[in-house]
């Protein structure tokens, strides 16, 4: 059995910086009220004609992974994709990837898992690695979600919380035993699933039903959240999944030298935080800059902390998500 370490990492956020007083002007919502409740106090959103999407800010974010993995793109055996805002219903981004970096049908997955989109896609690559498969795998998580919320009082409740961004990472055997990916450990519960949805268009209400019915509430293309149902159930899974990672490890809370927690809210890392026991310099949160990236919050997180120097070879990384689905996950690294 093989192991996986993580060799490069790369982000990309659109210049474009969007504050609550902007998001007062939209709605009717303050820049208390969202500070207080989730830590965010700006966020990127991508300008028309600025020439993002979400596949093209997976792109910028995975060339500079690559460059600093210093490796040939060509190197790239498979690419995993996770998002929940693609540039097309279908395919999914993973082939815009692999054609925008000019790699010769190299296999391209989408991930379909939401906040924890990036974590299951680093479980991927891990089991792919591991069994000898493939050596260097590309995994990226990228958002566009600023095209699909609702920007009026009526959606404030979700609007105010998510951005744009992408991450990525490139995952590679690693020859160095002593380093690299310990374990991943991912959970779902589908009887969530209408907690924290965006149900169309698709193949059960299309475009044309929509449009006939021209509904003025609970509207089905745009994103529905019940926050307390969320905020109450992530902050019990993301302890037990965090626990459940350490243990299999036989490792301790104690063990962590940084936390990279999925940017859902800064209440909730803050809560996560206090019951780990960890200072405030092992977790890592932006959510105030980017607000919640969704499958490119860990990343652009992780990347973060990396060029800030606070992840050093040795460190005990842990990664933790949740999100729709509900869906869950953690991540344990030696670096
Ligand atoms: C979304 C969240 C911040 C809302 O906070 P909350 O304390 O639960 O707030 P509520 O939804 O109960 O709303 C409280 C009041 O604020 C209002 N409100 C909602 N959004 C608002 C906004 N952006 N600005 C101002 N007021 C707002 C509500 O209308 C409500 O008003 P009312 O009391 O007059 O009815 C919180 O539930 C949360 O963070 N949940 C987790 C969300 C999350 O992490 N999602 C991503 C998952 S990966």
């Amino acid at each position: 059995m093989f192991k996986s370490k993580i060799l490069g990492l790369g982000k990309y956020v659109p210049e474009n910086v969007v504050t609550n007083d902007d998001l007062s002007k939209m709605m009717d919502t303050s820049d208390e009220w969202i500070q207080e409740r989730t830590g965010i106090q700006e966020r990127r959103h991508i300008k028309k004609g600025d020439g993002n999407s979400t596949a093209i800010m997976g792109l910028k974010a995975a060339k500079q992974a690559i460059e600093r993995a210093n490796i040939n793109k060509d190197d790239i055996e498979l690419i995993v994709f996770a998002t929940l805002s693609p540039d097309y219903y279908f395919p999914g981004c993973g082939v815009q990837i692999q054609e925008g970096l000019g790699i010769k049908t190299c296999p391209a997955l989408d991930v379909r898992n939401q906040c924890s989109g990036f974590v299951y896609g680093i479980s991927v690559a891990d089991q792919y690695i591991k069994t000898g498969m493939y050596k260097n795998v590309l995994v990226i998580g990228s958002e566009n979600h600023s095209g699909g919320l609702d920007m009026t009082t009526r959606g404030r409740h979700v609007s105010v919380i998510f951005g744009d961004g992408a991450g990525a990472a490139v995952l590679s055997r690693s020859d160095d035993d002593s380093s690299g990916i310990l374990s991943t450990h991912l959970h779902s519960q589908g009887e969530y699933i209408d907690e924290l949805s965006l149900r169309g268009p698709s193949t059960e209400k299309w475009v044309p039903e929509i449009i006939a019915e021209d509904p003025q509430e609970d509207i089905p293309y745009y994103p529905k959240m019940n926050g307390q149902l969320v905020f109450k159930n992530a902050v019990v899974r993301f302890s037990e999944v965090i626990h459940e990672g350490l243990a299999h490890n036989q490792l301790k809370k104690e063990d962590i030298d940084m936390f990279i927690p999925h940017q859902a809210n800064l209440r909730i890392s803050q809560f996560i935080q206090s019951k780990l026991g960890l200072s405030d310099d092992k977790v890592y949160n932006n959510i105030q800059k980017y607000g919640n990236t969704t499958a490119a919050s860990i990343p652009i997180a992780l990347t973060e902390a990396w060029e800030k120097g606070k992840i050093k070879k040795g460190d005990l990384v842990v990664l933790a998500a949740f999100g729709s689905g509900f869906t869950w996950g953690s991540t344990i690294i030696r670096w």
